[in-house]
């Protein structure tokens, strides 16, 4: 990131700085979300920069006044979030400043993020194309009675330490690329319920404190019984309380059972992605253990 961390843009009447976002206040990033009306604590933020890499915009003064952040799974894949622009500045460039001193950094990588509305044009303008809708489930959870447990034949359990190799190895399979940093360090901060068949982790669900409340991600199985089968431990531990799950999924049991616990879709989102030329692009699974719920917005 280094040499570039000294170049100047006139924005409007306004001279902004590129920073590498690890120097900034965390407080000021957090005033950058709330800006734009994002949900996220301090600790969020702590934990995406802990993770990612990237750049803040910073005005005369060192007030940051926009971002973009790129979080590396291994090394030719990418995900990319955290692009703000304060309101006051928006539509003069600084998403596009940033964007692209983003996409230099992740040369050779296939990129994914998933893209607000506000930020489609951003995008599209940049060769990102749309893969599939995010339904951002959340509100206060209550679990009902007639909901089955678990699958015939399979144990649900709480995961322990030992499960983490199984549950990156499920996550790497349904995501379509191998994440065991990030899996590692979000399975250390999570309570996790796991699906096993004759022993083997068959599918699993993790949940953190985020945002709001608590959010569960990722969930991965193999169908949407599975799939409420891992979920449905989080619901009835947060009875009362604000769940958060962000899911491709739309119709079936799956896409039913979350407005019935509390969890209706809030907003939309899209995920996009960007691929290398002439090498082939890593997808989510669509068969065998899928992605459910999606670690994050920010993470995909
Ligand atoms: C999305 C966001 C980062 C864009 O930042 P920005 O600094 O306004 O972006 P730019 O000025 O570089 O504009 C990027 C493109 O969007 C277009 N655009 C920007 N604001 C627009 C608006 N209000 N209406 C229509 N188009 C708009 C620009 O014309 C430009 O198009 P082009 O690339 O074809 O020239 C900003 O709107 C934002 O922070 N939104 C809230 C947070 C968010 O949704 N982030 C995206 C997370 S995925």
């Amino acid at each position: 990131m280094g040499g570039q961390a000294s170049e100047c843009k006139i924005i409007d009447s306004f001279e902004l700085r590129i920073a590498d976002i690890g120097s900034v206040d965390i407080e000021q990033l957090h005033a950058l979300s709330m800006s734009v009306g994002w949900p996220l604590r301090a600790e969020d933020l702590q934990f995406l920069r802990e993770f990612g890499r990237g750049y803040a915009a910073l005005d005369e003064i060192g007030r940051v006044t926009g971002s973009a952040m790129w979080f590396p799974h291994g090394e030719d894949f990418a995900t990319i979030g955290m692009v703000i622009t304060s309101p006051r500045l928006q539509a003069n460039g600084t998403g596009q400043w940033l964007m692209q001193h983003v996409l230099s950094d992740c040369r050779g990588r296939d990129l994914r993020l998933n893209a607000t509305r506000a930020s489609r044009r951003l995008y599209d303008s940049l060769g990102f194309q749309p893969v599939k809708t995010v339904y951002q489930c959340q509100g206060i959870v209550r679990l009902l009675d007639e909901i089955v447990i678990a699958p015939e034949g399979a144990i649900l359990r709480q995961l322990r330490p030992a499960d983490l190799p199984a549950a990156a190895e499920l996550d790497a399979h349904a995501f379509g690329v191998a994440r065991n940093v990030l899996i590692g360090k979000i399975f250390a901060q999570s309570v996790g319920y796991g699906l096993f068949r004759d022993g083997e982790l068959a599918a699993f669900s993790l949940c953190r404190r985020f945002g709001r409340g608590h959010v569960v991600g990722p969930v991965v199985a193999a169908d949407d019984g599975e799939a409420i089968a891992v979920v449905r431990p989080h619901v009835a531990q947060h009875e009362g309380s604000f769940l958060r799950l962000d899911t491709h999924c739309t119709g079936g049991a799956f896409a039913g059972f979350l407005p019935r616990v509390g969890m209706p879709v809030f907003d939309t989102v899209l995920t996009m992605s960007l691929r290398r030329e002439g090498v082939e692009a890593k997808a989510a699974a669509t068969a065998g253990a899928v992605t459910y719920g999606l670690a994050s917005q920010t993470l995909g």
